[in-house]
């Protein structure tokens, strides 16, 4: 099946079983590998990116529903060689281990901050839920969420 795909800002043209997953497309097909696999089922959040700026589990997204729509992967969420604030935050906190997982981490807490920029704690852990650390990093996931949150509340004028 002959599909165009918008990942990042760059318009593909594949030749693609429609039912492959969208993981498998970012990875094997364009090169994008800071996306994750983890259990494959849609349990884990490691594969999570934005389609539409929705969040979706890239494992179980069969390619032909990203046709035509606009796909954002950890690659994408910075400006050029600009980190994105929730990756400058990561770094600052510390907060990968292993780090397998946090490319998912990172794009479920962007699209919470995308929709609401001003979460309480209990908002970003309701928004982390989803997405599983076997490393036990989440206390630094929600430190870092709130520092970013704290720094867009400074730079408006409101802390
Ligand atoms: S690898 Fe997709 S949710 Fe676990
Ligand atoms: S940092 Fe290792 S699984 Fe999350």
């Amino acid at each position: 099946m002959a599909l165009r795909l918008t990942v990042n800002g760059q318009t593909h043209s594949l030749d693609i079983e429609a039912d492959t997953p969208l993981l498998w497309v970012l990875r094997d097909e364009l090169g994008l590998p800071g996306t994750k696999f983890g259990c494959g089922a849609g349990l884990c959040g490691a594969c999570t990116v934005h389609l539409n700026g929705q969040p979706v589990r890239s494992c179980s997204t069969p390619v032909e529903m990203a046709a035509e729509g606009e796909v954002i992967t950890i690659e994408g969420l910075g400006r050029g060689d600009r980190l994105h604030a929730l990756q400058q935050a990561w770094i600052d906190h510390g907060v990968p281990q292993c780090g397998y997982c946090q490319s998912g981490q990172i794009m479920s807490a962007a699209h919470l901050l995308s929709t609401n920029p001003s979460p309480g704690r209990d908002e970003i852990v309701a928004a982390m839920t989803g997405n599983l650390c076997r490393c036990g990093t989440y206390s630094r996931i929600i430190a870092a969420v709130e520092s970013v949150v704290a720094g867009e509340k400074a730079a408006q004028g409101e802390a």
